[in-house]
C-alpha cells in the first residue's frame, strides 16, 4: 500500500474552510484572521486497479431501514433528570442517554465548575467518569471538597488521549462522562496537535461514536478562544447532538446558560446561574436580580420584560440624551440592536417630534442581557424620550410593545405570560399596546393597572400622566 503523505492546510477556526495557503480573511465566512495551521495526512492515491473495488454492485446492499412506527421511544426513560433544573430547562427537560453535549464559554466563566457540581448531582444514582486534559486530579479534588461535591461514585482521569479513553469508556461502562476539555484532546494516529480543527473534530466523532454504541451521555467542554489560536466549539457544533454556551460578563456575577442546537428539546430556554463561593447556584427569579439596585426617580430608564423561552425576565432599559459637543452626535447601544435604536430615534423624530440632534444618545441593557425582542421597542422609545424630556417614570411601570415605523405600538406575543411576571414582582401599571388589551381581561391583574396606547405619543403622554 502507498504511504500515507503529510502536507500543511490551513483552517478556519470559525467554520472549518481549508485553504492551500494562509489568508487573512476567511473566504466562506468573512472571520478574519482565523486559518490556524493544521497538518493532515493527504489519502494515498488509489492505484488505477483500486479505484474499480469502490464502485458498488448494483442492487445490493446490507442496508435495512425501519419502519417508523415500529421504533420504540422510550422517552420517559431516556432522560436522566440532573436535579439542577436549570440546566434541566436548557437541555430540554433532562439528560438524553447516548447524547453528546457540548459546553462552550471562554475559559474561566465556570463550564468546569458546572460540570463538577452536575457529576455531584447525578453521582447518587449513575457512576461517572470525568476525564481532564487541563487540571492535574488533585486540583479537581481541591475543587470538588469546595463545591461539596459527593465523592463516592466519581473517578477522575488526567489524559488527553482519545483512544485511550474510549478504551476506559467501554470497559468501564461510566453512567456519564465529561471531556474536559476538548481542545487538549488527541488521536494519536492524526499527525497535528491538540486543539486543531483536525484533531478536535476527529476525537469529537470518536467520542460520539462511543456514547451511541454504549447509550452513554459524554458532555464535552470547548473553549471559546477569541483570537482563534485554537479550534473552538464552532467546528464541532454540526457533529453533536446538543451545544450549550455558558456565558455572562466575568465581572458580572450570574451566569447564562444558553442552547444554541438541541436535537432534543427547545433551543429558546435559558439557565441562570450566581458564581458564588461555593459555586454555582441557580437563580429561580431573575427579574428580581435584573432589577436589583435600580435608581429611583431619575429620568431615562424604563423596565421592559423580555420572553427568554418560555419564561419571562424583567430587565431595565437605560437611556442618556446629552448635549454633544462634536460636530457629529455620538450614538451607542449595549445590549440593544444598534441599527435598531437608529430606527426607533428616527421614528421618536419624525412621528412623536421629539429632536434628539444635537444630542449623543447612549442605551444600555443593565444587568448584561441582551434584548432582541420587538417588545423591547418600546421600553427603549420611552427611555430614550424620558432622557430627553428630564422626565423620570414610575418605577412601578412597565412598557412592552413593538414600534411601528408609523410611530404605531404593535402588540406582541406572550403579552399575559408577561404580565403576570410583572404583577408578581410588584408592578403597579403597565404600558401595553391597545391591540393586545382587546384580548386580555382587565380584571384578571389585581394590582396591575394596564394602560392601553395606539401610538407613541400617547405612551409618552401616559408617562406623563403617571408624574
Ligand atoms: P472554571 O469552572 O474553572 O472555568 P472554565 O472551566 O470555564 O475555564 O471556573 C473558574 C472561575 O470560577 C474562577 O475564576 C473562579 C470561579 N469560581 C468561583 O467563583 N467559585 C467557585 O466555587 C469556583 C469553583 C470557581
Ligand atoms: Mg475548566
Amino acid at each position: 500500500m502507498p504511504k500515507e503523505k503529510l502536507k500543511t492546510i490551513y483552517v478556519c477556526t470559525q467554520c472549518g474552510e481549508t485553504s492551500p495557503r494562509w489568508l487573512g480573511r476567511c473566504p466562506s465566512c468573512g472571520a478574519w484572521n482565523t486559518m490556524a495551521e493544521d497538518v493532515v495526512a493527504e489519502p494515498a492515491k488509489p492505484s488505477a486497479g483500486g479505484a474499480r473495488t469502490a464502485v458498488r454492485t448494483p442492487g445490493q446492499t446490507s442496508l435495512q431501514p425501519l419502519k417508523l412506527k415500529n421504533i420504540s421511544t422510550t422517552e420517559e426513560k431516556s432522560r436522566i433528570v440532573t436535579g439542577i433544573q436549570e440546566l434541566d430547562r436548557v437541555l430540554g427537560g433532562g439528560i438524553v442517554l447516548g447524547s453528546v453535549i457540548l459546553i462552550g464559554g471562554e475559559p474561566g466563566i465556570g463550564k468546569s465548575t458546572i460540570l463538577l457540581q452536575l457529576c455531584g448531582e447525578v453521582s447518587g444514582r449513575r457512576s461517572v467518569l470525568y476525564v481532564t486534559g487541563e487540571e492535574s486530579v488533585r486540583q479537581i479534588k481541591l475543587r470538588a471538597l469546595r463545591l461539596g461535591v459527593p465523592q463516592e461514585n466519581i473517578s477522575l482521569v488526567a489524559d488527553g488521549d482519545v483512544d485511550e479513553i474510549c478504551g476506559l469508556i467501554e470497559q468501564t461502562k461510566p453512567g456519564l462522562v465529561v471531556i474536559d476539555s476538548i481542545q487538549t484532546m488527541r488521536c494519536t494516529d492524526i499527525a497535528s496537535s491538540s486543539g486543531t480543527v483536525s484533531q478536535v473534530k476527529e476525537s469529537t466523532s470518536r467520542f460520539l461514536a462511543v456514547a451511541k454504541s454504549l447509550e452513554i451521555p459524554i458532555f464535552i467542554v470547548g473553549h471559546v478562544n477569541k483570537d482563534g489560536a485554537i479550534a473552538g466549539p464552532k467546528v464541532m457544533e454540526h457533529i453533536v447532538d446538543t451545544v450549550l454556551y455558558f456565558e455572562g460578563d466575568k465581572t458580572l456575577p450570574y451566569r447564562v446558560l444558553r442552547a444554541v442546537k438541541n436535537r432534543y428539546g427547545s433551543t429558546n430556554e435559558i439557565g441562570m446561574f450566581d458564581m458564588t463561593g461555593k459555586g454555582l447556584e441557580q437563580i429561580d427569579n431573575p427579574s428580581q436580580v435584573m432589577l436589583e439596585g435600580r435608581p429611583v426617580g431619575i429620568s431615562g430608564t424604563c423596565v421592559a420584560c423580555v420572553m427568554e423561552g418560555t419564561r419571562p425576565v424583567l430587565s431595565e432599559v437605560q437611556a442618556l440624551a446629552g448635549k454633544t459637543a462634536a460636530p457629529a452626535p455620538r450614538r451607542t447601544a449595549s445590549g440593544f440592536d444598534y441599527n435598531r435604536m437608529y430606527l426607533l430615534l428616527a421614528v421618536l423624530e419624525r412621528r412623536a417630534g421629539y429632536d434628539f440632534s444635537g444630542r449623543d444618545v447612549y442605551v444600555n441593557i443593565v444587568g448584561g442581557l441582551r434584548l432582541d425582542e420587538t417588545a423591547c421597542d418600546l421600553p427603549v422609545c420611552l427611555a430614550m424620550a424620558s432622557s430627553l424630556l428630564d422626565l423620570p417614570i414610575d418605577e412601578k411601570t412597565v412598557a412592552i410593545g413593538e414600534v411601528g415605523l408609523g410611530g404605531e405600538i404593535r402588540s406582541v406575543p406572550h403579552l399575559e405570560t408577561r404580565l403576570r411576571e410583572a404583577q408578581r414582582v410588584g408592578f403597579t401599571a403597565a404600558i401595553v399596546p391597545r391591540h393586545n388589551l382587546k384580548l386580555l381581561e382587565a380584571r384578571e391583574f389585581a394590582g396591575l393597572k394596564l394602560i392601553g396606547v395606539s401610538y407613541l405619543r400617547e405612551a409618552v403622554n401616559a408617562i406623563k400622566l403617571k408624574q
